[in-house]
């Protein structure tokens, strides 16, 4: 594969960089600290088509490569984890299975006020009793007439806060697991929709995590996304895309923290030199180096094999592997370098003024959300099995 950015993507990253370093890392403490994303932050992003980079134009996108897209989450979550989730979330989980299962009626009605940041995107997949378990959801779903009848709870819902628009996976027939469910697109403002709570977080504090409960919600049958029974690989096929957002988003924070701790450690002096220039720090520095480009390049080929899958030059295969393989790594990669740079700023690591604590906290749950890195395992070692 060619690993150079075209001119097109380069051009993004400037942006979403410049932007990053101008607009976003002055306030993201402020983010962190007031669980919030400014209003005019997310108009700004729908501004830079960041909504909708990979999405066709025809629909409201940017119409760019995914990879553009994932260097766009990148840059982001280097200064604001919270923002860069936004983003990940809003794409993966809401606008890419509408653009790869959705009706032309559909993507019009939905896809296109998304892609274009006029509304935010979620997925209410995850339950109380099922997590890993995807197929085993108990959210239930009857048609009646014109309209499927939902019942359940839902949990975990990046972005739910928004109430805007969801993808809802829900099972019409328990018994058939994975080939019982069915996936809708959701109006989060719907009637018989309640928000139970908005979870407080660890980190990500930014970001909405709200647990919804779902009391007799007449969803219009035309809203079915796919068919009957394909829910479950809708799901699928939008978390096989979804994990290599995440593993930008741990990339992005690794790079941050990176970053941060190579120039403190050329500043900051203990016994008459900056402490770089002992090898307990370089040895440090080296490490979370190496890990941070071998994770970049397993993220940058998971794109890749995105973009040209249906050129046919990579199997989907290829993508559930790699995808998973570039998650596990990326994110088991930002939550090491997060501690390596916090050590390297000793004590003031452990002040929130120095920001380092913001990054260790937010890079832990890169390894939980969109599976975690256990079922990341199983994903990979199934498929080598296969
Ligand atoms: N891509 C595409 N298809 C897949 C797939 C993948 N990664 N994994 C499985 N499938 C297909 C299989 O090919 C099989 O298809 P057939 O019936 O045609 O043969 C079908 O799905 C069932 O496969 P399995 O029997 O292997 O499925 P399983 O029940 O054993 O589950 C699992 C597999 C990988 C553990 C799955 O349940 C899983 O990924 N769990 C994690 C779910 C998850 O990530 N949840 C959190 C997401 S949302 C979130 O984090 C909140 C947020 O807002 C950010």
């Amino acid at each position: 594969m060619d690993f150079r950015l075209t001119e097109e993507e380069k051009m993004v990253q400037d942006t979403a960089r410049s932007f990053a370093q101008n607009e976003l890392k002055p306030i993201a403490a402020e983010i962190d600290k007031n669980h919030k994303i400014p209003d005019e932050i997310i108009k700004k992003l729908g501004e830079l088509g960041f909504f909708g980079t990979y999405i066709p134009e025809e629909y409201g996108g940017a119409g760019l490569s995914f990879l553009s897209y994932i260097i766009v989450v990148e840059e982001i979550s280097k200064v604001c984890a919270s923002t860069g989730v936004l983003i990940s979330a809003h794409t993966s989980l809401a606008c890419n299975p509408i653009l790869e299962f959705g009706t032309e009626e559909q993507k019009q009605k939905y896809l296109t006020p998304l892609a274009k940041g006029e509304k935010v995107g979620c997925i209410l997949l995850t339950e109380p009793e099922a997590g890993s378990d995807a197929a085993n959801v108990s959210t239930t779903v009857k048609k009646e007439g014109d309209y499927y009848i939902a019942n359940g709870n839902k949990i975990f819902v990046t972005n739910g806060g928004y109430r805007d628009i969801g993808i809802l996976i829900a099972t019409h027939n328990k018994s058939l697991r994975h080939k019982g469910i069915n996936a809708f697109i959701l109006d989060l403002k719907s009637e018989g929709i309640e928000v139970l709570r908005h979870e407080e977080k660890m980190g990500i504090r930014g970001t909405y995590t709200t647990a919804f409960a779902l009391d007799n919600v007449k969803i219009p049958k035309e809203n079915l996304l796919g068919k009957e029974g394909e829910g479950f690989k809708i799901a699928m096929d939008l978390l096989d895309g979804g994990r290599i957002g995440i593993a930008a988003q741990a990339l992005g924070i690794a790079e941050g923290a990176f970053e941060r701790a190579l120039e403190y450690s050329k500043e900051r002096k203990q016994f008459g030199k900056p402490i770089s220039a002992f090898q307990a720090i370089q040895f440090k520095l080296a490490d979370m180096a190496m890990r941070i480009e071998a994770a970049k390049l397993l993220v940058y080929e998971s794109a890749w094999i995105k973009d040209n899958l249906k050129k046919g030059l990579a199997s989907y295969t290829d993508l559930i592997i790699k995808s998973s393989m570039a998650k596990a790594y990326a994110s088991e990669t930002a939550t090491y370098v997060t501690k390596e740079a916090l050590q390297i700023f000793g004590g003031y690591g452990y002040i929130t003024e120095y920001e380092m604590e913001r990054y260790y906290r937010d890079a832990k749950i890169t390894e939980i959300y969109e599976g975690t890195n256990e079922v990341q395992r199983i994903v990979i070692s199934k498929n080598l099995l296969k």
